[in-house]
Parts: structure tokens; sequence; C-alpha cells
């Protein structure tokens, strides 16, 4: 496997609104991908995850900091470079029924990035089409037809991946892309998503609220928290010895606990606060069980406590 970062994010900042009612969503977050890894992102609800999502696709543009994609940083390049780079660059949403035209043909759908780009005349657009729709696990004579208000929650989610595939991208953003699917189709999306990624030899970032879905799928996992990251490691070191309480909390909330592991602290209490006024020092202090004086003084930095695991402490796990 290719250690190479497809994907290398730099002090990501992100901003919304302006003076006195600006509100920094995203506030110094690095991490790199390599090539065919997936990365899981995973943190409560307005932590920034999409935002980072979308600025990883080049969907939005940051405020501040780098993204790098395959070493150049797309935001140097002239529109019409950046506009066929970001074809290698695609997103699939969590609410896979609403991100469909509900007027069009399925087939119709997964052909339109072809019909944009052009170059291939319309039966061989419609024939790949319905390869991809195969490839998802859908047969075009029964669905390429259809339109998406005919189809199940899953089988439109098949259809957003599908047509997230069609320009051969070589990163994949997928944000919660389950969240809003019955649990009896989860696991059949994410393990699509699993086989899709070997088989295209994908790059992906995994966004989720739920370890349990990130664990399915991830090698490495970065744990967010209003802004910034606490922790990120390989997925085995994160789920057996999460090292910030915030994780450890996360792994604790999973429903089906590891047997390897023991509970690691009282569950999380309370609300995340609001990012337009973040705690002092280290922001998750105010709902932290081992909280100490020196939390609310100095942010604890990010720091590699053991090879490629890295964590936002000062006074992670092992140390207490
Ligand atoms: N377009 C926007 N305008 C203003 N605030 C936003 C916008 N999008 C997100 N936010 C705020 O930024 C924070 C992070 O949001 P988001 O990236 O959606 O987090 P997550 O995906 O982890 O739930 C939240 O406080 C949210 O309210
Ligand atoms: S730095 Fe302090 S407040 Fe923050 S997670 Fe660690 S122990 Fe808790
Ligand atoms: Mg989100």
């Amino acid at each position: 496997m290719s250690e190479q970062a497809l994907l290398s994010v730099e002090n990501l900042v992100v901003d919304y609104g302006r003076r006195h009612r600006r509100v920094q969503a995203v506030s110094g977050v690095s991490f790199a991908v390599p090539e065919r890894q997936t990365l899981g992102l995973v943190g409560e609800s307005g932590s920034g995850k999409s935002t980072t999502g979308r600025c990883v696709s080049f969907v939005q543009r940051p405020t501040g900091g780098t993204v790098r994609f395959a070493g150049t940083d797309l935001s140097t390049l002239p529109a019409r470079e950046l506009r066929r780079a970001r074809t290698k660059l695609q997103m699939v949403f969590q609410d896979p029924i609403s991100s469909l035209n509900p007027r069009r043909k399925v087939i119709d759908i997964v052909a339109e990035p072809l019909a944009i780009w052009g170059g291939v005349n319309r039966k061989e657009m419609m024939r790949r089409a319905a390869d991809m729709l195969e490839a998802v696990g859908m047969d075009p004579a029964v669905t390429g037809n259809r339109r998406p208000g005919e189809l199940s929650g899953g089988q439109c989610q098949r259809i957003s991946v599908a047509r997230a595939l069609m320009l051969e991208p070589a990163l994949l953003v997928c944000d919660e892309p389950v969240s809003a699917l019955d649990v009896s189709v989860q696991a059949q999306i994410l393990n699509l998503l699993t086989d899709l990624k070997e088989r295209y030899g994908l790059t992906m970032l995994f966004i989720a609220h739920d370890l349990a879905v990130v664990k399915a799928t991830s090698d490495r996992v970065a744990v967010m928290y209003l802004g910034k990251l606490c922790e990120l490691g390989p997925v085995e070191d994160l789920y057996l010895s999460p090292q910030h309480p915030y994780s450890a909390a996360l792994v604790d909330a999973v429903p089906v606990p590891d047997p390897r592991r023991p509970v690691a602290g009282p569950p999380l209490s309370g609300d995340m606060p609001s990012p337009a006024d973040p705690p002092s020092g280290c922001r998750f202090r105010t709902r932290c069980p081992f909280a100490q004086d020196i939390c609310a003084i100095e942010e604890p930095p990010l720091e590699e406590i053991a090879p490629g695991h890295l964590v936002a402490c000062h006074f992670p796990t092992s140390s207490r």
C-alpha cells in the first residue's frame, strides 16, 4: 500500500458570519489521508465535520489553511483546471432522496456527470451508467427508468454513490452516508462502500457522528470536537485504548462494546458549547470529568504519543 498522502489538510480554518456574529466552525485542523486509505472523521453534530468535508472536496473555500490533493493546492489552479481537478473529488451526502433530482430517471441521474463533461456519445453514456448501476447492486433494467421517489432510502443512496463514481474520482468524501437510513440497510451500504473502495482504488474521508459506523469502514480515525481534532490514530488503537476523554466517551457509547476493552469512563453529559464562544484552554473542559486548572489556561497541543497516534489532552488515559 502506498503511503503517499493523496489528501493533506493543513491548519484548516473556516469562519461563518461577520464580526460580533462570527462563528469559527473549524479552528486549525490538520490531517493527511494516504492513497487508498479511509480516514473516519467523527464527532457530535455541530463539531465542524461537514464544513471540513466540503472544504476537502472544494465545494467550499476555507477562510484559512491549505488543502492539497495529490500534492497540489487546488486553490492555486486557474478556474478551468480547478473544475477538471474537482471531478476527481466527489461527495456523497446524508440525505439520499433530497440529493437526487425527483423528476429525472435513475439512469439519467447516474449518467449526468458524463453528460456535463461530454466526450462520450449517448449510447456509451447509457452503457456506462448501466454498468455503474450494476456495480452498486441495482438492476438497470428494473430501476433505470424509475424516479427517485419510487425507491427506498437505501436504493437512493446506491444511486448517489453510482453518480459520484461516474467520473472515476480518486477521493470520495462520504458525509454521514448512512445516518438517514434504517439500521437494517446501513450495513449493506457500508459493505457496498467498502467493496467499491477496493474495486476502484478509492481514497475516502468518511464522516459520521457514530464511531461504530467509522469502525466498519476506516483505517484511521480523527475525532473532532468544537472545530478541533482531539485525537487521531489507527482505528484499532482508538477503539482499544482511546486517549482523549471525549474519544473514550464516544467509544463507550458504541451500542455493542468490544469485550477486549473495559468501559473507559463516565458517559458524556451536557451539551457542546457554542462555537461562537468556545471555552478557554481545552475546548472539552466544560464536559471533561478529568479537567484540572491547567485545562482552562493552556490549550493542549495535538501530540504524538505512539507511532501515528496523536492526542490533544494534558492528561491522556495512559498518563492517568
Ligand atoms: N452555512 C453556515 N452558516 C453559518 N454557520 C454554519 C454554516 N454551516 C455550518 N455552520 C455552523 O458551523 C458549525 C459546524 O457545522 P457543521 O460543519 O455542519 O458540523 P457537523 O457536520 O459536525 O454537524 C455549527 O455550529 C454550525 O451551526
Ligand atoms: S486537556 Fe484537560 S479538560 Fe481537556 S480533555 Fe484533557 S483532561 Fe479533559
Ligand atoms: Mg454534518
